[in-house]
């Protein structure tokens, strides 16, 4: 059962959930990227993990902070709650306790962010499905095979047909009919193809099935090595891939992942505050030139 009405989210940051029932998509790598892309452009973010059993999220930004302490470097992170697991007996006991810890979390950051970014399990669980309840943007990630494609869609083995809606689909549209009802919000539910191997006969069945449930899909990112490289190091592709960053030198596939990255969030057309993004531009300027040599023009100048 769905909530009867989402629960508020003081102070309004927009709500970005990551969300897809296939463990394994990239959600919480995906989820990770786009708290970092809005920090850099000068967001205040916040980020919750729901995942109380893999608390991938927590995890990945707890290695940031040590990977920023070891290679002396500032490195942006997000403002993190992560929601324990209840462990009582009783479901609803658990609901009720997780629920609280939920509302605590949002409370405690929405204030003081603008955008705020719900990692979720791969499970069906009442929180997962809260979340979904009050997203502005839904990110679905998912793999180039039509057997992930089943949480969305099922499809004719030999036309490639959608025949029937999937479980998570389902799920995602009694979410928006429940949202439309509370409060006429469009969540823009956007499908990313992630670990991608380009499949045409995937992208016209998503592109059969998003006229179908009413979302837009996306080229994400490619299979490479250097996204499961960066969960231990805490870091992305959207960082800057220097020695001092790194601590190696960027090789093409680490550049190919940040031009892929940067695109995807590009196209996802977020509701970014310019003023802040402004102010962002300036101050990476301000420290790119605190660091150089001063230029002749500089010392002559009046
Ligand atoms: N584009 C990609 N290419 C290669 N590996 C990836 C890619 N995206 C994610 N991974 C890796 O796949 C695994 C699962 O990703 P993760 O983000 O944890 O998925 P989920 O949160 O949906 O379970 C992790 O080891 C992650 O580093
Ligand atoms: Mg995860």
């Amino acid at each position: 059962m769905l909530h009867a009405a989402p629960i508020a989210v003081p102070g309004s940051p927009h709500v970005i959930v990551v969300g897809n029932e296939k463990g394994g998509s990239g959600k919480t790598t995906i989820a990770m990227h786009v708290a970092v892309a809005l920090l850099q452009q000068g967001q205040r973010v916040g980020t919750i993990d729901l995942d109380s059993n893999q608390k991938g999220l927590t995890r990945y930004i707890e290695n940031r902070r040590i990977w920023a302490n070891y290679r002396r470097i500032e490195l942006a992170a997000p403002l993190h709650r992560d929601i324990p697991r209840a462990e009582g007996k009783r479901l609803e006991d658990n609901e009720a306790e997780e629920l609280a810890a939920f509302e605590a979390a949002i409370a405690s950051v929405s204030e003081s962010v603008d955008f705020l970014v719900i990692d979720t399990p791969s499970t069906d669980t009442y929180l997962m499905r809260l979340a979904h309840l009050i997203a502005d943007t839904l990110l679905t990630p998912l793999t180039d095979s039509f057997l992930d494609f089943g949480t969305l869609g099922a499809i004719d083995p030999i036309t490639c047909e959608i025949t029937a809606m999937g479980h998570y689909g389902a799920m995602v549209c009694e979410a928006r009919r429940h949202r439309r009802q509370f409060d006429r919000s469009q969540i823009d539910w956007v499908v990313i193809r992630n670990r991608s191997s380009l499949s045409r006969l995937v992208e016209r069945s998503l592109g059969q099935l998003g006229g179908r449930l009413g979302f837009r899909h996306l080229e994400g990112c490619a299979e490479r090595v250097v996204y499961r490289q960066f969960f231990t190091s805490g870091l992305t592709a959207l960082d800057p891939l220097d020695q001092a960053t790194l601590g190696d030198r960027a090789n093409r596939s680490h550049q190919a992942a940040q031009q892929e990255t940067r695109d995807l969030i590009e196209l996802l057309r977020l509701p970014i505050n310019d003023r802040a993004r402004r102010r962002a531009a300036a101050r990476a300027e301000w420290f790119a030139s605190a660091n150089a040599p001063l230029a002749a023009d500089d010392v002559l100048a009046d």
